[in-house]
């Protein structure tokens, strides 16, 4: 998490760097700071508490526009808590140097035990500060440059960073590195930028490099880019041309990005089956695929990593591959199989899904799986990023990029993507007939209107029940088949933006412990589309009904059995069982949305979190 961003040219420092922060705030919101340098050698560093707002009122009465180069950071607290002194930038000692950091340093505490040792004071509670004071340490004693002072004190580092820094007396120089936490340079007509990700950077240029591991980039005024690895190798620069537009960035009308990225859906879906169903559905083949066949034809087994929302998506995946491939899938939470003692064989194919690209825990399980031998298949949305470039081969599901920090369209890209990813393999392997997939490619192509007919027909009327339910402190969401991983997704959504307990379950599983929690004050989502499962959820509907508790069904359009015992229902069109999920989970997102809108959340920044989880 955390957002960096530096800037050297001559536009307006301040703003450009200000204007980044803003960009890069869904990565982290509880302090923000920023460290001009002007050309007669003097470094400014400005931090508050809270969101960059607040950083731009404090800056309000201060000289910000004699800056030449500067460096601003948004913050996602990992050590020490959010406070004007954790914020970064942080300085060394002596006041020569400001630095920013995503990331963390696994050994801080060792190297600043030394450093406290050698007569250094420290000011804040994190990690970063030990790098900066430590880079000033070697500097001073080795009587070397900033380069060599920050290649020197890196190699000392165990951890994660993307860093930046700047010195008093260079105002022409920033020295930046990146090692597991993504770092993109922007290269400008006379100026450069930097950033965690190249939002901050598409309205200056469109030409970036992004940085690898263990890279360090000298972005000089008036020289082009060098870029150097630890050991002072010169490194080769790779400029690739950004694929994104401003106005991608931007609310276009809506009052949040959630609500924007919801009522996208239609569009970014089409987006990620173009090119990919064709043929009017006859065809559904995704290159990756079809690029590594071998690997494919081979497999005997499927291990999807992933967290979060894309944890929710894999556990959709499995019933996909199973149904369609009839092979074997196993479901991880990154976090957990990193540090586990994973079986993997060659002929497993580990799929990792991330939204972001960047999450460290999915990025830890695809260097194991691929140190164990897997073939690692990405399925990302965020181009350049991490995981994307650290996998085998992959999939982009190409939704555009999602501000809002709770998944909505990456979530239905995901499991689109994976439902394509099944046919693929099914029409490889041969484990479905060229008719069954044409009867599910011709119905892929249908799934945008059907999206944007539940748009149009459910947010007024959920918009209108959510008043109902807005003080509601409980919730369970409960659904069977491919709608238990829908419930799971939905629970999350709740919980995440509206800060109510909302727990997901298979609906059969209620029985055996859930149902007691039951009573007049615990509503129940139930997500039970007209599917081979459908007779066995109505019995869970009857049981949560028993029981006092109210029901807010999604079931398909035409129900009257479950519409006769729910207390609400949300109509969503018939698709077959595979394609259900993409259709159940839109009514749910538009849930969560107004209940944490009818309290007053802020629903694209809720707190504690960050859309972009670069540390464990
Ligand atoms: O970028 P990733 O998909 O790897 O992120 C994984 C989770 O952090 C993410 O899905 C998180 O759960 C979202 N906030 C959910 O809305």
């Amino acid at each position: 998490m955390c957002g960096i961003v530096g800037y050297i040219g001559s536009g307006n420092v301040y703003d450009v760097l200000i204007k980044g922060l803003h960009r890069l705030e869904y990565r982290g919101y509880d302090s923000a700071g920023i460290a001009l340098v002007d050309d007669k050698g003097k470094l400014s560093v400005f931090k508050a508490k809270g969101k960059v707002a607040n950083l731009e009122s404090y800056c309000e009465d201060k000289n910000t526009d004699s800056a030449v180069v500067g460096i601003a950071h948004t913050r996602w607290a990992t050590h020490g808590e959010p406070s004007d002194h954790n914020a970064h930038p942080h300085y060394s000692e002596d006041g020569n140097l400001a630095l920013v950091h995503n990331g963390t340093i696994e050994n801080y505490q060792i190297l600043k035990d030394a450093l406290i040792q050698q007569g250094c004071t420290f000011q804040s509670e994190t990690d970063t500060e030990v790098l900066v004071q430590l880079i000033e340490y070697i500097k001073v004693h080795n009587n070397c440059s900033l380069l060599d002072a920050v290649r020197e004190a890196l190699k000392e580092v165990v951890g994660a960073y993307a860093i930046a820094v700047v010195e008093k007396d260079k105002p022409d120089t920033i020295i930046a590195a990146r090692k597991s936490s993504p770092l993109v340079i922007g290269i400008g007509d006379g100026e450069f930028l930097l950033a965690s990700d190249a939002t901050p950077i598409v309205e200056y240029t469109k030409d970036v490099v992004y940085l690898k591991d263990e890279e360090i980039a000298i972005l000089q005024r008036g020289k082009p880019l060098q870029l150097v690895t630890l050991e002072n190798e010169k490194a080769k620069i790779d400029v690739k041309t950004l694929q994104l537009s401003i106005s991608q960035l931007e609310k276009g009308g809506y009052p949040h990005f959630m609500l924007k990225e919801i009522f996208e859906q239609p569009k970014t879906l089409l987006d990620c089956i173009r090119g990919r169903v064709v043929d009017g559905g006859k065809q559904v083949m995704l290159n990756g695929v079809l690029d590594n066949k071998e690997q494919f034809l081979k497999a005997r087994r499927f291990v999807i990593v992933a967290c979060g929302t894309s944890w929710h998506a894999a556990l959709i995946g499995k019933y996909l591959l199973q149904d369609m491939c009839h092979i074997p899938v196993a479901v991880e939470y990154a976090s957990e199989f990193r540090y586990s003692k994973p079986v993997i064989y060659d002929t497993d194919i580990v799929i990792a899904i991330s939204q972001s690209g960047e999450t460290a825990d999915t990025l830890a399980a695809i260097k194991i799986a691929k140190g164990m031998g897997a073939f690692v298949y990405g399925v990302s949305n965020v181009v350049g990023s991490s995981i994307p470039r650290e996998t085998d081969s992959g999939t982009y599901i190409h939704v555009g990029p999602e501000i809002g920090v709770a998944s909505t369209k990456a979530f239905t890209g995901q499991v689109m993507v994976l439902t394509m990813l099944a046919l693929s393999i099914a029409q490889l392997r041969g484990t479905m007939t060229p008719h069954q997939i044409e009867e599910i490619g011709k119905e892929i192509l249908t799934i945008p209107d059907k999206v944007e007919g539940i748009l149009k027909s459910l947010n007024e009327k959920v918009k209108q029940m959510s008043l109902i339910y807005t003080y509601a402190r409980n919730f369970l969401y409960l659904g069977r088949g491919y709608s238990y991983p829908v419930a799971l997704e939905g629970a999350l959504k709740l919980k995440e933006i509206s800060y109510v307990h909302a727990e997901g379950y298979p609906a059969a599983e209620m029985k055996h412990g859930p149902i007691a929690l039951i009573d007049e004050e615990m509503p129940s989502v139930i997500i039970a589309p007209k599917d081979h499962l459908y007779d066995k959820i109505v019995n869970n509907v009857q049981q949560v009904k028993a029981r006092g508790g109210s029901i807010i069904a999604v079931v398909t359009e035409g129900d009257d059995l479950i519409s006769e015992i729910a207390d609400h229902v949300l109509e969503v069109p018939k698709v077959s069982e595979c394609l259900s999920p993409i259709i159940t989970s839109i009514p749910l997102q538009l849930i969560s949305y107004y209940i944490a809108i009818n309290k007053g959340k802020n629903v694209d920044m809720p707190r504690n979190l960050a859309k972009s989880v670069t540390v464990e």
